[in-house]
């Protein structure tokens, strides 16, 4: 018992030690955050009196807290409900402070921030590093202070804060600055930054050490759209660059690589299931941008998978990358728990590429994985039936066979077992779909 806990924590501290990342301590967003934001879906429809469903007001922020609740996402962990642009007034009131639009939030933020509060979630607000938000309403420059200590007042539990209308190469202060308020006021406050994507827009060298240090998770990269060329160009990006992004995420500091389309107009079912693996193999914040009261059974079953979930809130919170691409199916792998003598279990997910339409068949040793532990894996299927997980174990020398459909995934977790029943049924055990 004693030597499985020193190797384990001398595991993590060799992690820590190679990782050599000092993130933000304020104790939050330990694992990615989970939630709703209403950007992606509803953008900055003001005109309520036209589009009474549709509009950014307040009722739609109590309607998303409602149903997280009786739809059943919060008990799965999404329990952020966050406004987005359009929410303000176009000016500051008489004495400076920020203030909500009177028409379409005659209750004021406070208000809904104990609405919120009162469904046993929490809630988020978004405002922007620069003279004006990117849909034109007040932004926090010059008022840095003051709007901290009313985002506090309002008890605002997660702050999204944008980069339009700003010197972008001043980001690099004055983030860090915007935390510092939020630090004072005493109040734990999530706080999300844009100030890569901005940067990066630029072409500037960024430094995610000091985004790592100040914030707890960051948007690296272009704002989604509802379609699978935008979320699939997302990934890509996110593959590029992930010997640069991947190793600064960790336990309350995360990449972003933006909402969840699922439940929406863009995505198909099986695409669906990929962006949600991605996103789970990145760890990235699970942040449905959705009409919650009209997401079909299926997406949301999507949403709601609970092992597809357990890997992204993994607690060793180690971002994955994409390893391998052949034949046009790309392979994406993140290490998770359980760990034990050096080895990790990993959740594995096989994308396709391809547009020829039959499913494509795929197959692949673990070791040729990178998956070598000497007593095996148990193999899970995350989207499969319960009954196509494996009782027996792989070891690293028998290949698996997967086969994938256009723009689909198969998704897999490996977990290192100490059992030996080898698979020897190999047509039926090593087939994943
Ligand atoms: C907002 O403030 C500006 C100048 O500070 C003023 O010109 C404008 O009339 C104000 N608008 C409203 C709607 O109060
Ligand atoms: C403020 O920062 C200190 C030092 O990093 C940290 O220990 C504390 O938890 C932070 N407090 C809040 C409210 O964020
Ligand atoms: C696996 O793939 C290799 C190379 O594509 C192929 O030669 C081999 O026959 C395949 N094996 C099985 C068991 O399908």
């Amino acid at each position: 018992m004693i030597v499985t806990t020193m190797v384990r924590w001398t595991c993590c501290l060799i992690i820590m030690v190679v990782r050599g990342i000092d993130g933000l301590d304020n104790g939050l967003a330990l694992t990615p955050p989970m939630g709703w934001l209403a950007w992606q879906r509803y953008r900055c429809i003001t005109d309520c009196e036209m589009y009474p469903d549709d509009c950014v007001n307040e009722q739609l922020f109590m309607k998303a807290a409602d149903l997280l609740v009786s739809e059943g996402y919060s008990e799965l962990g999404y329990n952020y409900v966050i406004v987005d642009d359009c929410w303000l007034a176009k000016n500051r009131s008489a004495d400076g402070k920020l203030q909500a639009d009177k028409i379409r939030f005659p209750s004021g933020i406070k208000a809904l921030s104990d609405y919120v509060h009162s469904k046993g979630l929490k809630f988020g607000i978004y405002e922007d590093w620069g003279t004006k938000t990117c849909a034109g309403y007040p932004g926090v420059l010059g008022h840095e202070e003051l709007d901290a200590k009313t985002f506090a007042e309002w008890e605002v539990d997660y702050v999204k804060l944008d980069g339009c209308y700003s010197n972008v190469r001043h980001m690099d202060k004055g983030y860090p600055e915007f935390g510092r308020h939020l630090n004072s006021t005493g109040r734990p406050m999530v706080y999300s930054c844009s100030w890569p994507a901005y940067q990066e827009e630029k072409g500037m060298l960024i430094d995610y050490a000091s985004m790592a240090k100040h914030c707890n998770l960051w948007r690296n990269y272009d704002d989604i759209d509802d379609s699978w060329e935008s979320m699939i160009k997302i990934a890509d990006y996110f593959a590029q660059k992930q010997e640069f992004w991947a190793k600064y995420a960790g336990p309350g500091h995360w990449n972003d690589p933006d909402m969840l389309l699922i439940g929406n107009f863009g995505l198909t079912y099986d695409q669906s299931k990929t962006q949600m693996a991605i996103w789970a193999i990145l760890a990235a914040p699970l942040l449905m941008s959705n009409k919650l009261a009209e997401v079909q059974p299926h997406f949301k079953d999507i949403l709601q998978n609970k092992k597809v979930i357990e890997v992204n809130q993994d607690k060793l919170g180690i971002q994955g990358t994409r390893v391998f691409r052949d034949k046009g199916i790309d392979i994406w792998t993140r290490p998770v728990e359980p760990f034990n003598d050096g080895y990790y279990s990993y959740a594995v997910a096989f994308v396709s590429r391809r547009v020829d339409g039959a499913p494509y068949p795929y197959n692949i040793t673990l070791e040729d994985l990178g998956l070598k532990n000497p007593n095996g894996y148990s193999i899970i299927n995350l989207y499969g039936k319960e009954k196509s997980t494996t009782s027996c174990i792989f070891n690293s020398k028998t290949p698996i066979k997967v086969r994938v459909i256009p723009s689909g995934v198969v998704f897999l977790r490996m977990n290192i077992e100490n059992s030996n029943t080898p698979c020897t049924d190999h047509s039926k055990n090593q087939f994943f779909v």
